[in-house]
């Protein structure tokens, strides 16, 4: 792995608070992902299993985390189980985890072969009366293919018809959603990480560069801090801001056009989401930073309005006000917009300039999970992410930030990457 140890204790911890909210008699198991096949005899990169992760430190192929706080043996309370590995498997792959190196990066004491699962699985199976199994909830995940995860679902209510089954995605979600101390300081490595690249790409940045070219500024400053992009990056000159997920960066940005960065960092499979728009040379024009001083208030107020007994729907909704009040002094709306209240809130006359949500949670997933019809609560992180889209005008601004929930006000964990126009300006000057 690229990045630095994780202290153990977190997931330690993790597991425990997974334990806590499990009933009596309960069994509970994680699968890793698959490697996913691409053509001929290629593979896509595994993708670590975030549950998995978030219980165990672990990113290998294969692995099964098995819980069971009831066992009457004490040793089979938490096992893990790994791909044993061969002199083979050490030529072609390399370093894979012995039991040994498994204990310290979990803090787990029973480490198995994989081979061994099916009989320990069977025999726990005997003494459990109910079943945790894990699914991708996400609400807006679109699964085509059958998961390692789907597929032993499958097989084990197949083999074991008579068990009471139930959804661990829901405890999952509840206790991901908040974040432990060690999980925040890792967010925040992945933010410093992006800082230094959008602060490269400042540097960088002039009429003729190409948004390709900026991508890899970014790439080459995220790569050597121990980073990865931690989504596939939108660097939208012109109209392309225009385009919500646009990700060919393939244009070259033009003079008196803005540029709109949504790039950041992953580290440690932690996450961070930030957007910035800059103006290709350097100086907003005077639309340009009347359309950006908009987004930036409602920015601000959002940030602001992040806290505990809040529902993600009422804050979206002060949004969409306050950019609607906006978009009439941008001469982009009329008053009699502003009286509108269709039903459909996707029919809201500001959605034709702000058609995307205000913000999701973020962490080991960059639109992670959460409890997000319930309130938000201390110890969330969210991303607030506001933007205005004029296509007619060929410009786009977005602003996000990743800002920690706590009870005594919201923490902006970017807020020492410039936002402000002037600071934008200075930055892009001093180069
Ligand atoms: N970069 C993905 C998002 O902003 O949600
Ligand atoms: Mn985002
Ligand atoms: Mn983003």
């Amino acid at each position: 792995m690229r990045h630095a140890p994780i202290d153990p204790q977190l997931f330690v911890r993790n597991r425990r608070r997974l334990m806590r909210l499990l009933p009596p008699g309960s069994l509970a198991v994680v699968n890793a992902n698959d490697i996913l096949p691409a053509n001929a005899d290629g593979t896509l990169r595994i993708v670590p299993n975030s549950d998995l992760f978030y219980l165990t430190g672990v990113e290998q192929e294969e692995s099964i985390l098995l819980l069971f706080p009831d066992a009457d043996d004490e040793r089979q309370r938490e096992i893990l189980f790994l791909r044993e590995t061969s002199d083979l498997i050490a030529t072609w792959e390399g370093k894979k985890l012995t039991r040994e190196s498994a204990r310290e990066v979990t803090g787990i004491r029973n480490v198995q072969w994989v081979s061994e699962f099916p009989k320990i699985f069977h025999r726990l199976m005997c003494e459990a009366e109910h079943v945790w199994l894990n699914s991708n909830e996400h609400k807006r995940a679109e699964i085509v293919v059958e998961t390692r995860e789907a597929r032993f679902v499958r097989k084990v209510r197949e083999q074991y018809p008579l068990h009471h089954y139930h959804r661990l995605a829901r405890l999952m979600h509840r206790l991901r959603a908040v974040k432990d101390p060690v999980e925040t300081t890792l967010i925040r490595q992945a933010c410093a990480i992006t800082k230094a690249g959008f602060d490269r790409v400042c540097r960088f940045v002039k009429p003729g560069v190409t948004e390709y070219e900026v991508e890899a500024e970014f790439s080459h400053e995220f790569l050597r801090r121990r980073g990865t992009f931690a989504y596939h990056p939108i660097i939208a000159s012109g109209a392309n801001a225009c385009v919500l997920h646009y990700v060919d960066n393939d244009q070259s940005c033009q003079d008196g056009d803005l540029l709109l960065l949504d790039v950041a960092a992953s580290y440690a499979n932690y996450n961070s989401d930030l957007t910035r728009t800059i103006p290709v040379n350097g100086r907003f024009t005077k639309r340009q930073r009347a359309v950006y001083e908009a987004v930036l208030r409602v920015f601000r107020s959002s940030v602001a309005g992040l806290r505990p007994g809040v529902k993600i729907k009422h804050w979206q909704e002060a949004a969409e006000e306050a950019m609607a009040k906006e978009c009439v002094d941008l001469g982009l709306l009329s008053m009699r917009d502003l009286q509108e209240k269709p039903e459909d809130p996707m029919k809201r006359p500001v959605k034709r300039y702000f058609m995307h949500g205000l913000g999701h949670p973020i962490g080991l997933d960059v639109h992670d999970v959460g409890l997000t019809t319930e309130p938000i609560a201390a110890g969330w992180v969210m991303t607030v992410e506001p933007g205005l889209y004029l296509n007619a005008e060929g410009l786009g601004v977005r602003l996000e930030n990743d800002i920690l929930v706590t009870e005594n006000g919201p923490v902006d964990l970017m807020s020492d990457i410039a936002i402000d126009p002037g600071d934008i300006e200075a930055l892009m000057a001093a180069r």
